[in-house]
């Protein structure tokens, strides 16, 4: 087949310069245990999931109808101050939570935790408004930047290398989000 061909027949899910790391399927099994897990833990208590806008839109949706317990969603949208392409540890609150989590428990749900300066921000944030615990949930877990090292990720879906990852949510210069697996970027300048 031709250069040509490959390119005209390749759609965004096909698309060459992706390389898929965990399919469909994987990720299906692994959220169903991710929930089980959650479910387990916040039996009769007020649970409230807290997405952080956008990347966590994918996971938040699967992960949800995967715990079988009255509880609630929220959302949140933080953006991270960054010194050039080095995240400071900074973050601005674009959009705060609807409800009051005083009293619940609280499961904040991430697409990724990288240096996990964002999301120990956000915790602190979070810890000075009475929540009964507060928990987090991170899809994936990439150790190899981590610059928080105490930070503390309950649930996680995969550990991966420390790669530059589309896909379930994660974007590059916001493409990519509606992939409906995780993949590796071949090449980022082609991307
Ligand atoms: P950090 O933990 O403060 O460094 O920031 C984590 C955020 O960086 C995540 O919520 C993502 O938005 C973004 N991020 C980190 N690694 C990746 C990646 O491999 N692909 C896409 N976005 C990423
Ligand atoms: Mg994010």
């Amino acid at each position: 087949m031709s250069a040509e061909s490959v390119k005209a027949e390749s759609t965004e899910f096909t698309n060459p310069n992706l390389e898929v790391l965990y399919s469909e399927q994987q990720i299906r099994e692994r959220i169903r245990e991710i929930g089980d897990q959650i479910t387990t833990d916040h039996r009769g208590r007020e649970l409230v999931l807290v997405g952080v806008l956008k990347g966590s839109c994918v996971f938040l949706a699967d992960l949800m109808r995967a715990i079988d317990l009255e509880m609630t969603i929220d959302f949140m949208a933080v953006s991270s101050y960054k010194d050039g392409t080095v995240s400071t540890g900074d973050v601005e609150i674009l959009k705060d939570l609807s409800n009051s989590i005083r009293g619940k428990d609280v499961v904040v749900v991430e697409d990724i935790v990288d240096t996990g300066l964002t999301l120990s921000r956000l915790l602190e944030i979070l810890g000075s408004r009475g929540a009964r615990s507060i928990k987090l949930a991170s899809f994936l877990d990439k150790p190899e930047p981590r610059i928080k090292k105490e930070l503390k990720i309950d649930y996680t879906g995969f550990v991966v290398p420390n790669k530059f990852l589309v896909g379930y949510g994660l974007d590059a210069a916001g493409r990519y989000r509606n992939l409906p697996f995780i993949a590796v970027v071949r090449d980022p300048s082609a991307a």
